[in-house]
């Protein structure tokens, strides 16, 4: 491997200025944290990471990044490269785009979004100002690693500068359901999707948002995928899942930590033997912070015992506080915490204390360790890693109330789960946990332990790198697949050099592009001449192998010097000859297949029915996207079921379900006009399933080539339909050896 290089909008750190001391302070938020982690732990990191380097935008001036570059050096063994952006451009792109229209849509707030035209400008300028630092400094071998919704487009404008580059994207936030993404404006929406498209590798906390996005994927791009791969241009891309972890032996080990025992015991000792209940989050409304303290002060309506018997420490932290949505939200917290504190604060009691700072590291795992409870509440969250570190942190008790519609939930199913705007369902949890047995706690603590130490941070970045790696494997495998320029040559002087030639073409999707209504797939001028002039060589034995029914085949190309089989071999027409039937079945089974096959036609618009001799087939080419693909899923499985024990066939096909008499297929009928001919030349081309009984039949026996990306037991595989008719063209075409060989494209 060569260098990881992290790059991400927000740097590690900050800088804060005394007078003329520079000094660094941590960034806030759960990417710093975790990426942090990792490149601190030098001995849990790859081994065979030649160099690291985190690259981000500064939020500090050059002159005190000069001041203490050096410094910075020498202490750590990654390098920071820091981007200095227009401060106009990165209020719009920063607060702009990235916090006023992704951040609230993500997080499901679509009332917050600002859908301004120049927000976006600003995006597209930031994206373009890291790829222009970027570009110049890639060398072979690094592993670029992009995260976050404010780098979006970044992976696409890499990919288009260093098409070979290794390039993984992760998102930390949620990927919302389609219904909220497409309220976006189209170009937007279709941009980003394109951009983040750029990465080999995309990594998401939670199953649920690698279905969202795949889903927006098929919506938007039109791209299927198959087993968390996506066939995009002409490259594979991975999409999967890989929840966050957290340095769990940092925060494990704390509990031995003098400095941090001496501020527990203060902690403690100040609150006597009162409960305490803690939380920490960004100041961010996504947090859940009002619906987190309504549920707070009906618990202490609700359960008059608790009064001065427990202390809630609500700490927030400073987070994009020039955003008026944040802004506000501060003060309307700041209130309600004078209101509940007014009302039920007593001489000596006081329920609520609230923080608004920076926490530093062994006060905020010492508040960990001290708390009986956290509770941590949000409305949405990617993951929260507080809610993991508060259970790394636990000496053994303590309880976590967590938001079930955190991505952290899906992990930690032994803290108790609540929804965040339920204030009797957080009331009654604060009671629950606060009366929990300690041999409870202790129970759920340990398993949910066990699973965060199994799954760490160094983990997850291991694992990212590995399936990253896997992806380039597997994309260099399929490399060699597509039809290069020097491979065509050989075929055509192959083709040359022979007289006995056996050329098998599929019809759909190969020698004509699909049409949205089969029957108006005729062939034009274009490919008849082409067919005319290939079979007037008597060396060519030109053979239209389809799935189509013979009328169709005859109609179209029954005056042409060409063998044509029909419904994938159950009918032939030799290119001398008439029509023969190969199948002498009765076709009383068409009927219940028929019957089936009409209900999903009435529950999903568009869509229709082809009946041929042989086989039936439902096509859903026409209906709207997403729906026909889930109903053809359905129906595939209706008609697995309906036809066991039986002689029949279900085809999963190119936006078309099949059914056919098994025992003839177009893999046998091509070994059989093989067989018949014994030809010293073979080529063969089709795009779709059915074709691929052709490709595995034929193995050795001559050049298959699939048409359109995506896996097939073909030898070759061409990028498009509109290449087809010029690569058999090209074969016409005499080649002489001192003459560069003409273009596919
Ligand atoms: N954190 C911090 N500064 C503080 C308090 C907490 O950097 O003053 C850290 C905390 O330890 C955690 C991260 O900020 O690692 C918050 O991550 P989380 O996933 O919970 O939420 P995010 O802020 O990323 O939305
Ligand atoms: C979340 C986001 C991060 C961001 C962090 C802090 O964790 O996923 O990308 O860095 O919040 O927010 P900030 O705007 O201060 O970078």
């Amino acid at each position: 491997m060569g260098r990881l290089i992290i790059i991400s909008n927000r740097l590690p750190f900050s800088l804060d200025r005394e007078g003329d001391k520079v000094s660094l302070r941590q960034s806030s938020g759960g990417l710093v944290s975790a990426i942090k982690s990792y490149f601190e732990n030098t001995g849990a990191q790859r081994g065979d990471l030649t160099g690291k380097m985190w690259i981000g935008v500064a939020d500090f001036p050059q002159d005190d990044w000069r001041q203490v570059a050096a410094a910075h050096a020498a202490e750590q063994d990654f390098d920071i490269l820091p981007i200095f952006p227009d401060k106009d451009v990165y209020d719009k792109y920063y607060n702009g785009f990235s916090n006023s229209v992704l951040w609230p849509l993500f997080h499901y707030f679509s009332s917050l979004a600002e859908y301004e035209g120049p927000y976006f400008d600003a995006y597209l300028q930031m994206n373009q100002l890291f790829a222009e630092t970027i570009v110049p400094i890639l060398e072979p071998g690094d592993q670029v690693w992009i995260h976050d919704y404010q780098l979006m487009i970044l992976p696409h404008l890499l990919r288009q500068k260093k098409p070979d580059a290794t390039i993984g994207f992760f998102l930390h936030i949620p990927f919302p359901s389609y219904e909220i993404f497409r309220l976006m404006p189209t170009e937007w929406k279709k941009t980003l999707l394109h951009g983040v498209m750029g990465a080999d590798l995309i990594g998401f906390h939670t199953y649920d948002y690698v279905q969202h996005f795949l889903h927006s994927v098929k919506m938007l791009l039109g791209v299927d995928n198959y087993f968390h791969n996506l066939q995009y241009q002409d490259r594979l891309i991975r999409i999967d899942l890989f929840p966050i972890g957290i340095d769990y032996n940092k925060f494990h080990q704390m509990a031995t930590d003098p400095e941090v025992e001496e501020i527990r015991t203060k902690i403690r000792a100040q609150f006597e033997d009162r409960k305490l209940i803690f939380s920490v989050d960004r100041l961010d409304y996504t947090k859940g912070l009002m619906q987190r303290l309504s549920g707070f002060e009906y618990f202490l309506e609700r359960y008059p015992e608790w009064r001065e018997k427990m202390v809630f420490v609500l700490n927030v932290v400073p987070s994009r506080d020039t955003i008026p949505a944040y802004n506000d939200r501060k003060k309307q917290i700041e209130e309600k915490i004078g209101t509940i504190n007014g009302r039920f604060s007593t001489i000596s009691w006081q329920p609520l204390i609230y923080r608004y700072n920076h926490l530093p590291f062994k006060d905020l795992v010492a508040l960990y360790q001290a708390a009986d409870a956290a509770l941590i509440t949000p409305l949405r969250d990617g993951m929260n890693l507080v809610a993991k570190e508060y259970v790394a942190s636990s000496l053994g008790r303590g309880v976590l109330i967590l938001s079930e519609l955190a991505g952290a939930a899906s992990e930690l199913s032994e803290a108790i789960l609540v929804n965040p705007t339920d204030t009797s369902d957080v009331a009654n949890s604060i009671t629950r946990a606060l009366a929990m047995p300690l041999y409870e706690q202790r129970n759920r603590i340990s398993l949910m332990q066990r699973r965060l130490q199994e799954y760490d941070v160094f983990k997850w970045v291991n694992d990212f790198m590995d399936q990253l790696q896997q992806v380039k494997q597997e994309q260099k495998k399929q490399k060699v697949k597509v039809l290069d320029e020097r491979t065509l040559t050989s075929i055509r002087r192959h083709y040359q050099r022979s007289s006995n030639r056996c050329l098998l073409l599929d019809y759909d999707g190969t020698l004509v592009p699909f049409s949205r209504i089969p029957s108006e797939a005729a062939p034009d001028n274009s490919v008849r001449d082409l067919l005319t002039r290939l079979s007037a060589d008597p060396k060519n034995h030109v053979i239209i192998i389809s799935g189509r029914d013979l009328s169709s085949l005859d109609r179209w190309l029954g005056s042409l010097p060409v063998t044509l089989v029909a419904e994938h071999g159950a009918s032939t027409r030799p290119r001398n000859g008439g029509w023969q039937q190969m199948v002498s079945v009765s076709d009383l089974w068409k009927d219940e297949i028929r019957r089936v096959m009409q209900a999903f036609v009435i529950r999903c618009a568009g869509s229709f029915i082809e009946e041929k001799t042989n086989t039936i087939a439902w096509h859903y080419r026409n209906t709207q996207t997403g729906l026909g693909f889930s109903r053809s899923r359905e129906l595939l499985n209706t008609l697995s079921q309906l036809i066991q024990n039986t002689t029949l066939q279900v085809i999963d096909g190119n936006k078309v379900v099949e059914v056919r008499i098994s025992g003839f297929d177009k893999g046998a009928s091509a070994l059989r006009i093989l067989g018949d001919m014994d030809p010293d030349f073979v080529l063969c081309l089709g795009d779709d399933t059915t074709d691929e009984d052709m490709f595995k039949a034929l193995e050795g026996e001559g050049y298959t080539i699939k048409v359109n990306n995506g896996a097939s037991a073909a030898q070759y595989t061409i990028l498009s339909q509109q290449q087809v008719l010029p690569l058999l063209n090209s074969l016409l075409v005499p080649i002489n050896t001192n003459t560069p060989s003409e273009t596919l494209s």
